[in-house]
């Protein structure tokens, strides 16, 4: 049985979570999110992506867990899925997608977005093939703390 916590704002983000398609928990920390994605729905691939070493070697193994040390701006595979980019500033998540983006490995259907600052830079980024599908606004230990869903926008 894996072991995770579960907050409200961690339960938001699982509940949008697309859990016929792979999810990407970058900057997963202690992989929460991840964890929790792989206990309780069918989701078939987690990808825990953490720049801190030794946050990676402890998190517990999973036979549909990949397990990638890098940077987020570093990540060399393809993107599809979920993407989940949550507690970091509006920074870091600006220059993962930027890369992700400049290097065509944007492929997600969805990505989710938690800044812990300056949220209004992420709530009008730009993001070509993306459009903002929903707010959410969760408090957690007394702070407000804003989610953004992006939607990729369906050529027809
Ligand atoms: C506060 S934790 C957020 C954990 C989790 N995502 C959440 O919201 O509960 C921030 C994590 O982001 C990681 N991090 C910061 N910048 C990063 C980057 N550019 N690429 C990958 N991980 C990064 C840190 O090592 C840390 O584990």
């Amino acid at each position: 049985m894996l072991k995770f916590r579960l907050t409200k704002r961690l339960a938001q983000v699982l509940k949008r979570v697309h859990v016929e398609d792979e999810l990407w928990d970058v900057c997963c920390d202690h992989g929460y999110l991840g964890l929790a994605a792989l206990s309780l729905t069918t989701v078939p691939k987690v990808y825990f992506v953490d720049q801190v070493t030794h946050l990676i070697q402890a998190l517990p193994r999973h036979e549909r867990g990949q397990y990638i040390c890098a940077p987020g701006e570093e990540v060399k595979q393809e993107v599809k899925g979920t993407l989940v980019i949550i507690g970091v500033g509006d920074y870091t998540i600006t220059t993962i997608l930027r890369s992700l983006l400049n290097r065509g490995l944007l492929r997600a259907r969805r990505i989710i977005l938690g800044p812990h600052k300056n949220p209004e830079r992420i709530e009008n980024l730009d993001l070509r093939d993306y459009v903002l599908s929903e707010k959410i606004t969760v408090d957690e230990k007394g702070r407000e703390r804003k989610l953004y869903i992006f939607d990729k926008v369906q050529v027809v």
